[in-house]
């Protein structure tokens, strides 16, 4: 079955080699921006994708939302089957997209934008089959975790651990969706509507590594942690929908503190399974390629959706959720806070809190940055 490849990127040339040598399929043509289709096989239109009924499947790796969207809408309406590792792509479309697939009777399958080689999405596909999921996350950026554990392993800067994980090809074009915490807040978006029907689009919170400094690695790692940048989804009692992302202190023994590199750790509790743990690359061109590969080869098997055409937008509700959390801030701050400690130092306090909704959090570091004030805060992890 021929497959063309949209983008040719460092993933779009790991999948057009793979296709090479995976079994039912082989690679058709490669959509490319103009003046740049410089071999036979390289198009730049479409349409000539779209038009030809050799095509049997697009696998769109070319990122952003636009032309993403036209394409990869203009291929499922030609009847083309798609597969897509482009989490903006699908966070911000992904219930129209699988609406014109299911009227196409087409896949429209996106493994690949969520944790890279690690088979989360699949895997949670399956499960809500046969088992309710209670709560799902995890570390689900290669890019961070590269760059948080250069900083506390190698004592590299912030900005060397970014330009080497960019040199790694593990950041996104633009990486402030990576230290934003954005890239992997998409995955999570995406995982609860694979989960439960409902991609949460409104209400996140979302706290990246952005404000983490050297001196804040030492302290932490002084004090016997490991800082990750973590995602969370899941139903609250009440059957309310919370997402968000944040920096995570783990102590000594937690697992979390053994996913070094561009490694993810994805899970997620069903509640007959009880805990599952996937562990692998989330970031970079063999694992992804190896990941959209999949897919194609979910939909020679019969798969057809992940999402469901009837997922519902809803907003997320993170006022239920509660942590302790270490906060830097200015000293005159910090009596803002319900402290369980604090330790001042040089007009900086580094604050331990009694337990706060994770929106409180993230709302008071918020506020406080909007007068220049350098805030950190991480989650105390277990
Ligand atoms: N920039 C992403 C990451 C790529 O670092 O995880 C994989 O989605």
């Amino acid at each position: 079955m021929k497959v063309a490849v949209l983008g040719f990127g460092t993933v779009g040339y790991g999948v057009y080699e793979m296709l090479k040598n995976a079994d039912g399929l082989e690679p058709g043509s490669v959509l490319v921006r103009p003046g740049k289709d410089d071999a036979e096989f390289k198009v730049t239109s479409i349409s000539e994708i779209t038009e030809d009924p050799d095509i049997w499947a697009v696998a769109e790796v070319m990122g952003g939302t636009n032309p993403a969207y036209e394409f990869v809408s203009a291929a499922l309406r030609a009847g083309k089957h798609v597969v897509t590792s482009n989490k903006a792509l699908v966070a911000a479309y992904g219930p129209e997209l699988e609406k014109i697939a299911d009227e196409k009777g087409v896949a429209f399958l996106f493994s690949a934008a969520c944790g890279g080689a690690v088979p989360f999405l699949h895997n949670i596909a399956l499960a809500v089959e046969s088992d309710k999921i209670l709560s799902l996350g995890g570390i689900l950026n290669g890019t961070t975790n590269y760059m948080l554990d250069a900083m506390q392993s190698r004592f590299m800067t912030y900005a060397d651990a970014l330009a080497d994980a960019q040199a790694l090809g593990y950041a996104e074009a633009d990486p402030t969706a990576d230290v934003s915490g954005m890239d992997a807040l998409r995955k999570i978006m995406l995982a609860c509507a694979v989960a439960y029907n409902m991609l949460p689009d409104s209400g996140l919170c979302c706290e990246g590594i952005e404000s983490i400094t050297a001196e804040d690695v030492n302290h932490i790692q002084a004090g016997g942690y490991t800082c990750r940048l973590v995602t969370s989804g899941g139903l609250s009692e009440s059957g309310q929908l919370y997402a968000y992302i944040e920096p995570v202190l783990f102590p000594a023994n937690a697992p979390e503190c053994s996913v070094l590199k561009n490694f993810n750790m994805a899970k997620y509790i069903g509640e007959n399974s009880g805990q599952i743990v996937f562990m692998g690359q989330g970031a970079g061109r063999w694992p992804t390629a190896s990941a959209v590969v999949r897919d194609l080869n979910d939909i020679l098997h019969g798969k057809r959706f992940m999402m469901r055409p009837d997922c519902e937008r809803v907003a997320a509700d993170n006022s239920l959720c509660e942590h302790k959390y270490y906060v830097r801030l200015p000293e005159e701050l910090a009596d803002a806070l319900p402290a369980e400690k604090t330790d001042v130092y040089d007009g900086i306090a580094r604050v331990i809190t009694k337990e706060i909704p994770v929106q409180a959090m993230h709302d008071f570091a918020k506020e406080s940055r909007k007068d220049g004030s350098s805030v950190f805060f991480a989650a105390i992890g277990e």
